[in-house]
């Protein structure tokens, strides 16, 4: 009896040991869903946390930490993108960065299915709704990528700002801007820096990857550039729900420069030979994690991933996504979803 107990404890073993496995989403009060895409959140000097997200002239919601309770404020960009282009007044991934006393937000003006697409920004000196004056197109070049999904590094007043985006069509990219990151730096050419180069049928991307987020980290004295980014399918409904593992999840890259080139946690090029490293994907009644930000918290005392999320429980409609986030832990030198 005992024995046999035993044996089929063994026999499940493996089949528990691989199941995954992650602490609980972050705590959020206050509005964490009504359709909460792409989130960025940018914490104040003061200890306000601003979120801004896609569609509409971009939503902005503050709260006094990042688990809320978060206040709808209005939108940032109230007149719509000064871009020329079908989607100026829905505007898409907003990512916002402090250079120089100065707010710079990058922004996505694109339609679903439109290459058709440009990469504005706008500034401010204080995040509020009313503050935000817009520049229009930053001037990527076009390509065989599509201009969507901006992020903007720079770790010092000083040092060269990298902007990463991408694509959906052909995955990411990135170029240098001018030391003031209103524009492309003059003769930059754009740099390819991640792809999934899984056969696509139809010359369609079957694992679509977008929405990437340069973050610097420094693991025992030794400094790294992590690449998140988001890998498949972000939105699907039923009945035509991603096949399990194929719908919008977490993955990084890392690589010992801001350019690359950058790796997997198994050492595998990320530009040739599909590298990148789960993060976060699907479990319980969390499905399709993405469009996510990192940020080292104050209030949390660890650095977060931040992201929106389906709860199937709840439901798939695209007003239906939840905000989440989770701690990392990037002691092992790879960032690790942790309680
Ligand atoms: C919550 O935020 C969304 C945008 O993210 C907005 O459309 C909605 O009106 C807000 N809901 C409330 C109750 O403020
Ligand atoms: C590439 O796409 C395939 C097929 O959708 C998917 O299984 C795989 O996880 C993707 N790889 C990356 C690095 O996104």
């Amino acid at each position: 009896m005992a024995a046999s107990f035993l044996l089929r404890a063994l026999l499940l073993l493996p089949a528990l040991v691989s199941a995954i496995t992650y602490p609980p989403v972050g705590k959020c009060t206050g509005n964490c869903s009504g359709g909460v895409h792409d989130p960025n959140v940018v914490r104040r000097d003061d200890g306000t946390y601003f979120r801004f997200t896609t569609n509409g002239r971009v939503n902005i919601a503050t709260a006094p930490s990042i688990s809320g309770p978060w206040t709808y404020r209005g939108a940032a960009i109230p007149e719509g993108s000064i871009i020329d282009l079908p989607g100026r007044d829905d505007i898409w991934a907003p990512d916002v960065i402090k250079s120089n006393g100065v707010y710079y937000m990058t922004y996505a003006v694109s339609a679903i299915g439109s290459l058709n697409s440009d990469i504005g920004v706008a500034t401010s000196k204080t995040m509020e709704p009313g503050s935000w004056t817009d520049h229009g197109s930053i001037g990527v070049p076009s390509g065989s990528f599509n201009r969507i999904d901006p992020n903007l590094m720079q770790l010092s007043p000083t040092s060269t700002p990298y902007l990463t985006w991408g694509s959906f069509w052909t995955d990411i990219w990135q170029i240098e801007m001018a030391n003031t990151p209103l524009k492309v730096l003059s003769g930059q050419k754009p740099l390819h820096l991640e792809q999934n180069t899984t056969v696509r049928p139809q010359g369609r991307p079957t694992g679509p990857i977008e929405g990437s987020y340069q973050f610097r980290w420094t693991v025992g004295g030794k400094t790294y550039y992590y690449l998140f980014f988001s890998s498949g399918g972000c939105c699907n409904v039923p009945p035509n729900l991603a096949p399990p593992g194929e719908e919008y999840k977490i993955m990084v890259c890392r690589s010992e420069s801001p350019t690359g080139p950058f790796v997997g946690k198994l050492g595998h090029s990320c530009l040739t030979e599909n590298g990148g490293t789960i993060v976060l994907q699907s479990h319980n009644d969390l499905l399709a994690a993405g469009g996510q930000g990192v940020m080292y918290d104050p209030g949390v005392g660890s650095v977060v991933v931040y992201y929106h999320y389906i709860k199937p429980s709840v439901g798939y409609a695209y007003k239906d996504f939840h905000f989440g986030w989770n701690k990392l832990d990037f002691s092992s030198g790879w960032p690790v979803v942790v309680a």
